[in-house]
């Protein structure tokens, strides 16, 4: 199959390792299950990718989120145990195509099942990453059906990394990243304006690539459970390429859809690029004092929309 002209590739039609940055185009959107569509893609061809898997949300539960997050082709109900090797499998995959210095950044949350807690680092230390931090993600809204705990609000971010030979540490963040923080606070997008049931906020993906990627240099970004096809807007509007994949031909439509208009989302990618904004070196700001003190960023506060949920 002569890939190089088609946009929304059928998995099943690919040969083995045949998506390599030479075939990719402007990006590449591909149907089919995602342990399958990964092994299509050639070894160390992606810069940095992001992510949220379906959560095995078990559909017997009647939860709010559980209501809510019903996808359109794909029940989300494994076994744990099946479910936490599928997620290694799939990560060790990504490693694999990832290119040495690159990361990825899986988008997670703690779970419980009668009483028993499942939280990500169970499965994610069982897989060839690095993990280089844990964010928490403040979305500061969530349902709040019973007290068995207290209200959890939050998801989490796990920024993994592929080593270049032995050096786990990578390299610095720029200077202008200096003022986010391991909390990043934003409510989720707003599901009137996405039909897709779980869709990412756009700045999320674009505050990765953003924090990852000189925009000097065109890199490649993947998101192997692509959706409504957010982290391809971001990448597209921040002058990147991108690999999109989702077993739902729906939701690659919906992808395709949202790329053809995606320039009416760039004022959310401004917004974004506004905060990346300190202009001294590490090394300026700490000789000047300025590495230390309370948390205060202004203009992350006034940027953000707050919630209403908190309100009585
Ligand atoms: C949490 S959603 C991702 C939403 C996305 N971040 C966005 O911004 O719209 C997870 C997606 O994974 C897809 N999915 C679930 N299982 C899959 C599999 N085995 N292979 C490929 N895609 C899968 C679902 O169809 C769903 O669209």
């Amino acid at each position: 199959m002569n890939i190089t002209d088609q946009h929304h590739l059928k998995g099943n039609l690919l040969e083995s390792k045949q998506i390599t940055a030479d075939t990719l185009g402007e990006g590449k959107l591909i149907e089919g299950d995602v342990l399958s569509i990964l092994g299509k893609i050639d070894n160390d061809v992606v810069n940095v990718g992001m992510t949220s898997p379906p959560y095995n949300k078990q559909e017997k539960h009647k939860g709010w989120l559980v209501k809510n997050v019903v996808y359109d082709v794909y029940k989300d109900a494994l076994p744990e145990p099946e479910y936490q090797q599928n997620q290694v499998n799939v990560l060790n995959e990504i490693y694999r195509v990832t290119a040495p210095g690159g990361s990825f950044f899986y988008n997670h949350k703690i779970r419980w099942d009668r009483g028993n807690m499942y939280h990500p680092m169970d499965w994610l230390r069982k897989t060839e990453w690095t993990v280089k931090q844990e964010i928490i993600w403040d979305r500061m809204i969530a349902g709040n059906i019973r007290g068995w705990r207290f209200w959890q609000v939050e998801e989490r971010i796990y920024w993994l990394y592929k080593p270049i030979g032995k050096k786990l540490i990578g390299k610095e963040l720029r200077s202008c990243d200096a003022k986010l923080t391991s909390i990043w606070r934003g409510v989720p997008e707003d599901g009137r304006k996405n039909r897709h049931p779980a869709p990412f906020p756009l700045w999320l993906p674009a505050r990765v690539i953003i924090s990852i990627l000189e925009s000097e240099t065109q890199g490649i970004v993947l998101d192997p459970y692509i959706g409504s096809g957010t982290t391809a807007v971001a990448a597209k509007l921040l002058g990147h390429k991108y690999i999109g994949i989702d077993r739902s031909e729906a939701y690659i439509e919906m992808t395709c859809e949202r790329l053809n208009n995606a320039p009416g989302e760039m004022s959310k990618i401004r917004e974004e690029q506004g905060l990346h904004h300190v202009k001294g070196t590490f090394k300026e700001r700490k000789t000047k004092g300025k590495h230390v003190g309370k948390y205060r960023d202004t203009d992350n506060e006034s940027k953000i929309a707050q919630p209403t949920l908190f309100e009585q």
